[in-house]
């Protein structure tokens, strides 16, 4: 049963269960960008994400990578096991787009072989600056052991990912992962991974089929979402 609200974030709120281990994360159907200083509401935005984020953490589930994914209760929400976030972002980058073609000067499309990983302080008043290991170390509670472990996750989950947004005719350029931390001290995966957290370019066209259509004002971002929850479905359902 749900319970009481415990945190409200930009596209999430989070409740408490009858269960001391177990949180409902409800998605909604605002959309923010550039810190915040973007928003706008998408009808249908929330369920999008939710169902989009349930069906890529049960392929994660599939391919041995655990997360804090249980199960998807109804269209908008999610049933995950309580963790502490670690407050880094971690980014993932196959394909130079975004924030890294404006901080290096690379130009937009140039492939990383192997991909970049890269951290970033997640906190708002500061923009989630861009750090490194030692400045981790020093903003959390993440030891040496546990950050290269992080790491390597995210490039297991990117080799996983990759391969599953290619067989729907997507190109997974990049995107972003947060952690957290179980009761016993585990880390998981956590948060959501969605159009809104990935970009995503169509295989065959190149066109920009995730929140960057929002950000950029390039197109209908539900009727995109709702193209990749379809493109996905109809990928493991046929399996
Ligand atoms: P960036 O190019 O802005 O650094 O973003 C890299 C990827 O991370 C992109 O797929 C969008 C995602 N991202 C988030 O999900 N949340 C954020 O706060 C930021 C900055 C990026
Ligand atoms: N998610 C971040 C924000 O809302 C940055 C972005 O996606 O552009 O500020």
């Amino acid at each position: 049963m749900k319970g009481s609200l415990l945190y409200e974030g930009k596209a999430k709120k989070v409740y408490t269960t009858d269960e001391s281990d177990q949180l409902i994360l409800s998605y909604k159907n605002d959309a923010t960008a550039f810190n915040g200083k973007k928003k706008d509401e998408f009808e249908g935005k929330g369920r999008l994400n939710n169902l989009i984020t349930s069906n890529i953490f049960e392929y994660l589930h599939q391919h041995q990578l655990e997360t804090h994914f249980i199960k998807a209760l109804n269209e908008t929400e999610q049933l995950v096991k309580k963790t502490t976030i670690i407050p880094l972002e971690v980014v993932v980058r196959n394909v130079a787009a975004g924030s890294i073609t404006r901080r290096l000067g690379i130009e937009e499309r140039t492939r990383f072989t192997p991909p970049l990983v890269e951290l970033f302080y997640k906190k708002d008043e500061l923009n989630d600056p861009i750090i490194n290991d030692a400045h981790a170390y020093h903003l959390t509670d993440v030891t040496e052991e546990e950050l290269s472990s992080i790491k390597q996750m995210a490039r297991m989950i990117n080799e996983q990912l990759m391969g599953l947004f290619r067989e729907v005719g997507l190109q997974l350029v990049d995107f972003k992962l947060e952690f957290g931390r179980l009761e016993d001290g585990t880390i998981v995966l956590a948060d959501e991974i969605s159009p809104d957290t990935c970009r995503l370019w169509d295989l065959e066209t190149g066109e920009k089929m995730d929140k960057d259509v929002f950000r950029e004002d390039i197109g209908n971002l539900i009727d995109t979402y709702e193209t990749i929850l379809q493109r996905l479905e109809a990928y493991t359902c046929a399996k």
